[in-house]
């Protein structure tokens, strides 16, 4: 979720800007792209059952169905920077949704399981040329004020599609319609497409490969109400003094950034190892183990429990960001993420040293009630926490220079650790069982809470300047500790 953006702060911008058309086809451009990204991911909870049926599929297979869209999303954020710099981020945005649209018909009529994976793949690597391209876009072409708003509006999208993943995956789990869950994501797709079509490239781009013209053009189209050819004036100064184009990859591993470097990838790997995408991926599966014995109950419980209040909560922490600051929603939530990953592993505890497991027996045990309880604890604490501020906290502690790169970087790590999480997961349950895998995600989580207390310092409030003096202190949490601003 690259924002290496160094828009000019002119007067013009500083003014109310008006929400015209073209504008809201922007916010248009990015909801589409997150809310795509999210069905992608959670639609597989629900098609899975039905998936292993028309197959016959292993457990292994599954887990490949399962988390190759990580690995194509891992390749994809990796290209998307480059090409969204050669070809430009509109047409690398119509890319995504060529992408997406072909790898939803390839899974649709898949005849088997490899034709699937290859679906996944292409689905996965648009998801990632997106998640990296798209609010690049909207962060270029949004007047200053509303940058913010329009990159944060992008994880709430996320978790929408997640959530209408799980509805569409509910309203068609009675007959394993697993086809058209799939297929459905084709629709988003190719609206995606059709709103992008007729927009202008961003006005950073055109002045990046020298089209002026083009830049000034695009800027009046999207944002009649600044002086575009001043504005143009001042992206190509920015431009010029900002050298990030001659930026290296030595750079982004130097000593002098090996601080926000560690805590970028740390927090990419922590946000996933605690378990999320497990939970989003498989929630299915794991509440048919807790003892709900249909699968409308398991689709219902998934819907409610996770899909919706993933969406809420991820709302609550949209608005309080700046308000509270980046440590205490990231510590609190971690509280409440590793209590629920105790509360679940105690309660398969009981419910697999149970003779009556509940499953097949019409209704969920008290045992799998404290399950969905703890599970809804667990989602609620991720969305206002890990979910946002990692990404928040990844895209404002790297110098502009290095910015692009860097979050590039995180963000890859971040696919990564997800994919050995969904690609291990229900191994891992069959080897050391339901209560030890959860044990070990909260055990993650208690470290996560450790080292982040004592090494990611407060980002809030400070301007991007700012915060690149807080690496100058060898131990910058005891810094801001000593200064009192802790
Ligand atoms: C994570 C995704 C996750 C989503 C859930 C995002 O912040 O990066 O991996 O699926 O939150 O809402």
């Amino acid at each position: 979720m690259g924002d290496d953006v160094t828009t000019p702060t002119s007067t013009a911008t500083n003014k109310k800007p008006k929400m015209g058309i073209w504008l809201l086809l922007v916010g248009a451009v990015i909801m589409l792209s997150g809310l795509l990204f999210g069905y992608d991911q959670g639609v597989i909870a629900g098609a899975l059952g039905g998936i292993q049926k028309s197959f016959g599929a292993s457990t292994t297979m599954i887990q490949i169905i399962t988390s190759w869209v990580t690995l194509g999303a891992l390749v994809g954020a990796l290209v998307a920077g480059v090409l969204a710099d050669k070809v430009g981020r509109r047409v690398t945005i119509l890319l995504a949704a060529v992408l997406f649209t072909i790898g939803a018909l390839f899974e649709a009529l898949a005849p088997n399981t490899t034709v699937l994976i290859i679906g996944r793949l292409i689905v996965g690597f648009g998801v990632g040329v997106a998640s990296v391209a798209a609010p690049l876009y909207a962060a270029e072409q949004a007047p200053t004020r509303l940058r913010g708003r329009f990159v944060s509006t992008y994880q709430l999208a996320i978790t929408i599609g997640i959530f209408i993943a799980y509805l569409v995956d509910q309203a068609l789990i009675n007959n394993d319609m697993w086809r058209v869950m799939l297929g459905v994501s084709a629709v988003p797709a190719v609206l995606l497409f059709i709103v992008m079509f007729p927009m202008p490239d961003s006005p950073r781009w055109f002045v990046k490969v020298g089209r002026r013209d083009d830049a000034i053009k695009a800027l009046s189209k999207v944002r009649p109400d600044v002086d575009a050819a001043a504005e143009v004036a001042e992206i190509e100064k920015a431009a010029q003094e900002d050298d990030a184009d001659k930026a290296t990859w030595a750079e982004v591993f130097s000593k002098k950034l090996r601080k926000p470097l560690m805590i970028g990838v740390g927090l990419a790997v922590f946000q996933q190892i605690t378990g999320i995408n497990a939970i989003i991926y498989y929630a299915n599966k794991i509440f048919a183990q807790a003892g709900f014995s249909t699968p409308e109950d398991q689709a219902a419980a998934t819907t409610w429990a996770i899909g919706a209040v993933n969406v809420l909560a991820t709302l609550i922490a949209v608005v309080y960001v700046d308000r509270f600051g980046r440590r205490p929603l990231l510590l609190a939530g971690l509280v409440g993420m590793a209590s629920a990953l105790l509360t679940v592993g105690v309660s398969f505890h009981f419910m697999e040293n149970a003779d009556t497991s509940g499953a097949g027996t019409g209704g969920p045990t008290t045992a799998g009630i404290i399950t969905l309880v703890a599970l809804v604890v667990f989602i609620a604490s991720f969305a206002f926490s890990l979910g946002p501020v990692v990404w928040t906290v990844i895209n404002e502690i790297f110098p502009n220079r290095v910015r692009g790169r860097a979050v590039a970087l995180a963000t890859a790590v971040n696919w990564g650790s997800a994919w050995l999480v969904s690609q291990f997961f229900l191994t891992l349950i069959e080897t050391i069982g339901n209560s030890a895998t959860f044990y070990l995600f909260g055990f993650f989580a208690v470290v996560a809470y450790v080292w982040i207390w004592k090494t990611v310092p407060e980002t809030k409030g400070r301007s991007l300047e700012e915060i690149q003096q807080i690496w100058e202190d060898d131990d910058p949490v005891q810094a801001q500790r000593d200064a009192g601003t802790l």
